[in-house]
């Protein structure tokens, strides 16, 4: 366990975000104590219409804002796609990449993963590189060879802990209300961390490695508490305010 990790609480709002959203931001902003902050870093990754307007309203407060996909390409022809400048751009300091539901819903290889975190760090945006096994896989006993091979095929050569998260989220735990326990958490991420080493040596043991998969207030303390779990990407529970604030301050 590397105590001297300093966790993320990453907020993953996906679909969901309209202007009237902004109360809910600014209410996680005043209660994002300077004490806490010191704690744990804090961020939402918002949908793209709203990012600018989220920058605006966490000013340079400690809650950062980050984007949920870029483009491999700095611009082009790309009708409807984003680019890392562009979030950048927006007020963004890192994106997701490689979540389980653009994987599924878009094609994502992890080769496809890769080329996007690349981009992302090109425009100076920390990349959060998202793997997870599905539930069949977790079935058939391959949950810990599956995520390795992702995390091997998506982390590019270079990444460091400034430029890079890692997300271990199950696919099944996605939305589901359903967790692993604590137990496998420990051994994902006891891997997880294995095969950061083998790839980018001592920097391996630096990046934090969050977990996500239906946290709540609820099971926070006990899946942050795990060993080598460095903060939480959470979805749902990222809409309100009261739930995410609670989740970030199972570190105070
Ligand atoms: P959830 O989503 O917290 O709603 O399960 C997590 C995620 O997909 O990042």
């Amino acid at each position: 366990m590397n105590d001297t990790i300093k966790p993320l609480v990453a907020g993953n709002w996906k679909m969901n975000g309209l202007t009237a959203d902004l109360d809910e931001f600014r209410a996680m902003c005043q209660r994002m104590t300077p004490a806490l902050a010191k704690k744990a870093d804090c961020m939402i990754c918002g949908p793209a219409t709203l990012l600018s307007r989220l920058k605006g309203v966490a000013g340079e407060g400690p809650i950062t804002v980050g984007g949920q996909d870029c483009h491999a390409a700095r611009n082009g022809a790309h009708t409807g796609d984003i680019s890392a400048p562009m979030l950048a751009d927006a007020g963004a300091s890192a994106v997701i990449v490689g979540h389980s539901e653009r994987r599924a819903d878009h094609g994502e290889t992890s080769q496809d993963v890769r080329n996007k975190a690349m981009a992302a760090w090109s425009s100076g945006l920390t990349a959060i590189i998202c793997v997870g096994e599905t539930e069949a896989e977790r079935k058939a006993g391959q949950a810990i060879p599956v995520v390795s091979d992702q995390l091997i095929q998506s982390v590019p050569d270079g990444a460091q802990a400034e430029n890079t998260v890692i997300a271990y989220e199950p696919v099944w735990a996605i939305g589901t209300g359903l967790t692993p326990t604590t137990d496998d958490v420990a051994e994902m991420h006891a891997a997880a961390r294995k095969v950061l080493i083998d790839r980018i040596g001592e920097e391996g043991n630096k990046v934090r490695l969050l977990y996500g998969g239906s946290v709540k207030p609820a099971n926070a303390a006990a899946l942050m508490a795990v060993e080598d779990v460095n903060g939480a990407l959470v979805g749902g529970a990222s809409l309100k305010a009261s739930d995410f604030m609670a989740i970030v301050e199972t570190y105070n």
